[in-house]
């Protein structure tokens, strides 16, 4: 908008087009609605909810619940829940083993969603963190994360991910070249159509902090259960930005049709870069930390936590998200009349 075209108009006010709602709606340059919305849940082997302290509003689901809450996301219009286990500790190991158990609690949750409600995409997430006592997503030799070994293991778990019929994997280890092998092992399995939403860019953050609670992850080794850093030799420098871009061009070159950056509003200028770089269907994930944040303040009185939620949501739109996955998911989409 070139300034000269303005400059004949000293009359120009711009509260006019703020004056009524009926107008700001007329004007409004984006919009929020449940199919915008990829709901964050996580799930537990036992009976019933459990309150997630670190995350209040958010409870972990059985899986009888989880079908509930398929049926749930159906009537509110949410087309895709993406889940996160709670694994028993007594099943973990150094090795993550159980993340490829065809039984497990993942296949269980997604077999018992599609069958509730077979219209409500599931995505599950391939990493090895549930599963393995130190809470890395990787195997661990010589005290570094094995890349490839790391992959092979997760190909596993995404081919039973993928039998128990989920709808999108959602690869989120950070191990180099997974897309590629990924897709490769897919189109031999037979599961030429299944989506790949890879966490692309995905950064080393503090804001994970109350997932590792709501999951039941390690302390990742010697570090407290909020520490980011431990994660720091495979997840991205929060200082970094070019260097988004090329996870971006070397996942879509591998295969992956969705493309994630993670964490959501600190991130909002990588979310930009993506979008106006690749033209690719672009997400963003509001994280445990951020819902947090806003939970915890609003439960203060500090803030309005309905409107920082919505705000926080349009921001996502603003940045140009294709859709945000959220722990908000069910509340955002019943206040937007889903
Ligand atoms: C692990 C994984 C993490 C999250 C999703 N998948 C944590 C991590 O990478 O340490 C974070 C989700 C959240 O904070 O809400 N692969």
């Amino acid at each position: 908008m070139p300034g000269s075209v303005l400059a004949p108009f000293p009359a120009l006010r711009m509260r006019r087009q703020r004056q009524g709602e009926w107008i700001r709606r007329l004007v409004r340059e984006n919009t929020l609605a449940p199919s915008d919305l990829i709901w964050a849940m996580v799930v537990h082997e036992g009976e019933g909810r459990v309150p997630v302290a670190a995350m209040p509003g958010v409870d972990r689901l059985s899986v009888a619940e989880a079908a509930l809450a398929a049926k749930e996301a159906q009537t509110l219009g949410i087309p895709c829940i993406a889940i996160f286990p709670h694994i028993d500790g007594a099943t973990k190991d150094p090795e993550g083993s159980h993340a490829a158990d065809p039984d497990g609690l993942i296949s269980r949750a997604v077999r018992a969603m599609k069958a509730a409600a077979p219209d409500v995409g599931v995505m599950c997430d391939v990493a090895l963190d549930p599963f393995t006592t130190h809470g890395h997503d990787g195997v661990i030799r010589d005290g570094r994360i094995a890349n490839d070994e790391t992959i092979s293991r997760l190909v596993e778990q995404a081919i039973v991910q993928a039998r128990a019929g989920c709808d999108i994997l959602a690869p989120s280890d950070m191990m180099d070249g997974r897309v590629g092998k990924l897709r490769a092992a897919l189109e031999s399995a037979g599961f030429q159509d299944m989506l790949i939403m890879s966490y692309a860019a995905k950064y080393a953050s503090a804001f994970y902090g109350p997932y590792r609670e709501a999951i039941g992850s390690g302390k990742l080794g010697g570090g407290t259960l909020a520490n980011p850093l431990d994660k720091a030799t495979y997840q991205m420098d929060p200082f970094n930005s070019d260097e988004a871009l090329r996870e971006v061009a070397l996942d879509l070159s591998e295969g992956a049709d969705l493309i994630m950056v993670k964490p959501g509003l600190p991130y909002l200028d990588i979310v930009r870069r993506v979008v106006e770089t690749f033209s690719a269907p672009t997400f963003a994930f509001q994280v445990s930390g951020e819902y947090a944040m806003i939970a915890a303040a609003g439960a203060q009185g500090w803030i309005d936590p309905s409107r920082a939620m919505m705000e926080s949501l349009a921001a996502f739109k603003r940045a140009g998200c294709a859709g945000v996955i959220t722990y908000f998911a069910p509340v955002a989409a019943t206040l937007l009349g889903g």
